[in-house]
């Protein structure tokens, strides 16, 4: 097997990857490794925006208020007060990189997303918010030659001896790699692809979680899965996000016979929580026995929404669908994992030389549901905080020898990989989905024990070694929300409807 060591390395290329990366070159070598190409992150794909107090109406109390509401009283304080206290200073880093963010005249643009009591979203170009800072992190990082960006680079597993973390088995072009490091941060993002309706890429297969879990690695809340209300539901379009930013400018959600219905379900109305929404969206699906709803936003000027959200816009258009003119047919679709592999607010996971950051790790700062707009800023805000702790404790992979690295790749394909897939994303949504019993998750987990088999080898190709990281991040979520029997937050139980607040 090969052997390569750099001082860093850092797994994910969205964000918080990305960040962590910049932080680290100042430092020694880092090699940023990522499956597919470098720019192929659920970063790339976020729309509506990032969240920050910098607005002249808002201040960091309100903005950690917002985020603690939201949460569902599972919060941790302390990893919400560093979101929002660094997070003006990290925004304003990324303007200094080249960030340019959507203004009116001078400055900067705000935007309104439920849940939040001020108007603090940043946008960039409209709705390619994420791409923008992409495109800057990316270009920062070219110019650090001590980074050496690794495409098509997949991670078998995280090369553990002792207990410490040494880096990672990575499989390129169907060799495997060892990759020693002093440090290893962790960035590979969420896990929607468990679900057969999601706003994630299709990279997004709980790789990091997966890997970690298989580690030892402490992991933590993972029932807390955030359903977006509005994904495109199209038969011919793809899976496609729209932002809650056309909710903040306006837009209505009608049911299939046009109707509002929203406040009949709550009188926040469209911009009530997400798992409000979501929720009140399948109710009425089921009520009026329809697979979508409507979400209508041609009250709106049209020149406006097609300078605001030009890339929303654009994709409906080629779908058939005019925006400024037309219902857009939607439906809610897995979004964000709130749980992961458990760090402090320094990034550190319970695996001395392993740091996480992003969506695939759990900070707490998302509680039971994240703020609309928070996981950006969480990428660059914790990306960076890794990045300094994993500066501050190295370990020393100087003494592994070539003969302690061993990954046996096996030579057999999972049978019915196509089949499995399918069957646990379906099962997924059938049954831990937005709304959940004990029988249903039961159920689910009967589907996912059925290959547990799949588990016991490593394989020699990125597709099935995705199927095997599915099942076990399927089952991570499913016995979590099995063990959490009240409804709180995102999780959300028909046998146990949550306790009402007592103020
Ligand atoms: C959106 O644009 O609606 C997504 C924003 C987010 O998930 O934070």
């Amino acid at each position: 097997m090969e052997v390569v060591r750099v001082d860093y390395l850092v797994i994910g290329s969205g964000v918080a990857g990305l960040r962590a990366a910049i932080g680290l070159a100042s430092e020694g070598s880092v090699y940023v490794i990522t499956k597919d190409e470098l720019k192929e992150s659920s970063t790339e794909y976020a729309q509506g925006g990032i969240a920050v107090a910098l607005s002249d109406e808002d201040t960091i109390g309100i903005h950690f208020e917002d985020t603690i509401k939201a949460g569902d009283g599972l919060c941790d304080e302390d990893a919400v007060r560093v979101l929002v206290n660094e997070g003006p200073e990290r925004i304003m880093e990324l303007i200094s990189w080249g960030a340019e963010f959507d203004r009116s005249g001078t400055k900067l643009a705000f935007t309104m997303e439920a849940a939040h009591s001020r108007r603090r979203i940043l946008h960039a170009q409209g709705d390619s918010t994420g791409r923008e800072i992409e495109r800057v992190l990316i270009n920062k990082a070219r110019n650090m030659p001590v980074i050496r960006k690794y495409s098509f680079a997949y991670v078998l597993d995280l090369i553990i001896i002792d207990g410490l973390c040494y880096g990672a088995y990575v499989l390129k072009d169907g060799q495997v790699e060892a990759i020693l490091a002093q440090a290893t941060v962790l960035a590979t993002g969420g896990a929607g692809q468990v679900y057969l309706r999601t706003t994630n890429p299709a990279v997004a297969t709980g790789d990091g979680i997966a890997a970690a879990f298989r580690a030892g690695a402490v992991i933590e809340d993972m029932e807390f899965v955030q359903f977006h209300p509005t994904s495109l539901f199209a038969p011919l379009a793809p899976q496609f996000l729209l932002s809650e930013a056309l909710r903040g400018e306006g837009a209505i959600l009608r049911n299939i016979h046009k109707e509002e219905f929203i406040r009949n379900y709550h009188p926040e109305g469209e911009l009530a929580a997400r798992d409000i929404v979501s929720r009140a969206i399948v109710s009425e699906m089921q009520r009026t026995k329809s697979r979508h709803v409507y979400l209508d936003i041609t009250h709106l000027d049209a020149d406006y929404i097609k300078k605001r959200f030009p890339r929303i816009y654009r994709t409906c258009l080629k779908y058939d669908i005019d925006i400024t003119t037309e219902l857009i047919p939607v439906c809610p679709a897995a979004h964000y994992l709130m749980g992961g592999v458990k760090t402090d607010t320094a990034g550190r996971t319970s695996i001395p030389g392993l740091f996480a950051a992003g969506e695939v790790a759990c900070t707490g700062v998302h509680g039971a549901n994240r703020l609309a707009s928070n996981s950006l800023l969480e990428g660059l805000v914790f990306g960076a905080r890794a990045a300094a702790e994993a500066v501050n404790s190295r370990i020393s992979p100087m003494e592994v020898s070539p003969s302690d690295l061993t990954l046996p790749l096996s030579g057999d394909r999972i049978e019915d990989a196509d089949e499995i897939r399918q069957a646990i994303r379906k099962a997924m949504w059938e049954n831990a989905g937005i709304i959940r019993s004990s029988k249903s998750l039961s159920t689910a987990l009967e589907t996912i024990n059925k290959w547990d088999h799949v588990l016991d080898k490593t394989y020699s190709t990125r597709y099935d070694n995705e199927i095997k990281n599915m099942l076990q991040t399927s089952y991570l979520i499913v016995t979590s929300a099995l063990k959490r029997q009240e409804s709180v937050g995102a999780h959300y139980r028909n046998d146990s409807p949550p306790e009402p607040h007592i103020p």
